[in-house]
């Protein structure tokens, strides 16, 4: 180009007015673990367990139940739901902590396995806020033109690093998944994100050793260590956490959607701990009509897919509709957060 030449104007992508969620899917592991075969691995009980946590059950996934397998079906019935053709997906994002491959990614395998042939496809580690992430990601994608069509999963096998003698948190994860298909709308469907973290706090919520300590360079297992890295919670910290700081994230998250709470219908906040969604429905004084999910119960934390998890639980009950405002918020190691004001699809 002579110097003489004007610069030349780039053209940039232009995308849709607007995004919201057009279908949701979950899948649940087959095996139900209850609360009494948890306390043959650690000194509890049903009851300190229902009362401190509210979980009643789990499920942990069989050796079949892959994170890929899990992913893929959770996201047929999104897909299906969502009316849109598999080919017209443009981006797959994963939300996942338990993908326990370096790399590649998981996601451009379960694009494959979908039919998104060719699709953008990638992980993200955002833990249990991955979710709330995934959303404002693809919603970003979707008004900006980088994409018309975003699949978004959260997927999680948590009993593959959970610590079943560790008397803190062994009670507390699961796995499952769930996944969302977000595309383009004329209307508003998905509010501003809140999203944040705190990484002088990254040490509340850890895997306690990297792979290259547990094994040596040829993947093979160090002499006298267990082999597998265990998650490790302070679990008095985070839960204070979650029901302060990020209770007044998800009324930020409100404020910025211009909804009171009153105008709220349905509250999904990451499935943690029950006490702290009860916390945080206190802090937020929702009405007693707004419908509150309480998955965990049934479900324990499966971390990324606990909130659409939880959606599609209350669809099952007809506890919630199409065109409901939802609030959903996701939390967790890091510390972060995340959490928008969503359309039901
Ligand atoms: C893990 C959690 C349920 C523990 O509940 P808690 O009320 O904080 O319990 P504490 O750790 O303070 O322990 C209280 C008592 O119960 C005992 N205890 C701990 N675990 C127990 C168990 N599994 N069964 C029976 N008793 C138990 C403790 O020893 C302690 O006894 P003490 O009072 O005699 O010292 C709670 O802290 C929590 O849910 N935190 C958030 C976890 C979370 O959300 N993690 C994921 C983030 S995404």
């Amino acid at each position: 180009m002579s110097p003489a030449s004007p610069a030349p104007r780039l053209q940039q992508s232009q995308g849709a007015p607007s995004s919201r969620l057009l279908g949701i899917g979950g899948y649940r592991p087959r095996r139900i673990v209850d609360n009494a075969e948890i306390c043959t691995m650690i000194d509890s009980t049903d009851e300190w367990i229902r009362t401190r946590s509210g979980i009643t059950q789990r499920r942990w996934a069989g050796p079949d139940e892959t994170i890929a397998m899990m992913g893929t079906e959770a996201s047929r019935k999104a897909i299906e739901r969502s009316g849109v053709d598999p080919a017209d997906i443009d981006c797959v994002i994963v939300s996942t902590v338990t993908h326990l491959h370096q790399t590649p990614a998981i996601a451009p395998l379960i694009a494959h396995d979908l039919g998104a042939a060719g699709a953008a496809a990638f992980d993200i580690s955002a833990a249990c806020a991955g979710f709330c992430y995934a959303t404002a990601m693809a919603d970003s994608m979707i008004r900006t033109g980088t994409a018309r069509y975003v699949l978004a999963i959260g997927v999680e096998r948590l009993s593959d690093i959970t610590d079943r003698n560790d008397r803190a948190s062994a009670f507390i994860f699961a796995d499952g998944a769930g996944a969302a298909v977000i595309g383009p709308s004329d209307t508003p469907g998905i509010g501003p994100v809140v999203w944040g973290s705190d990484g002088e706090k990254a040490g509340t919520i850890v895997q306690t050793q990297a792979w290259d300590e547990v094994l040596g360079p040829h993947g093979e297992p160090r002499e006298g260590d267990s082999v597998f890295p265990k998650l490790r919670m302070e679990g008095r910290e985070v839960f204070k956490w979650a029901s302060y700081t990020v209770a007044a994230k998800a009324q930020e998250a409100l404020d910025r959607a211009g909804l009171s709470a009153d105008q709220l219908d349905v509250f999904i906040p990451h499935q943690a701990n029950d006490r702290i969604t009860s916390a945080m429905t206190r802090a937020l004084g929702l009405p007693e009509d707004v419908v509150v999910s309480h998955d965990i119960t049934e479900q324990g934390n499966t971390s990324a897919a606990s909130i659409p998890l939880a959606m599609e639980a209350l669809y099952a009950e007809g506890a919630i509709r199409s065109g409901q405002t939802a609030l959903i918020i996701g939390f967790g190691a890091g510390l972060v957060y995340a959490g928008q004001v969503v359309v039901l699809p």
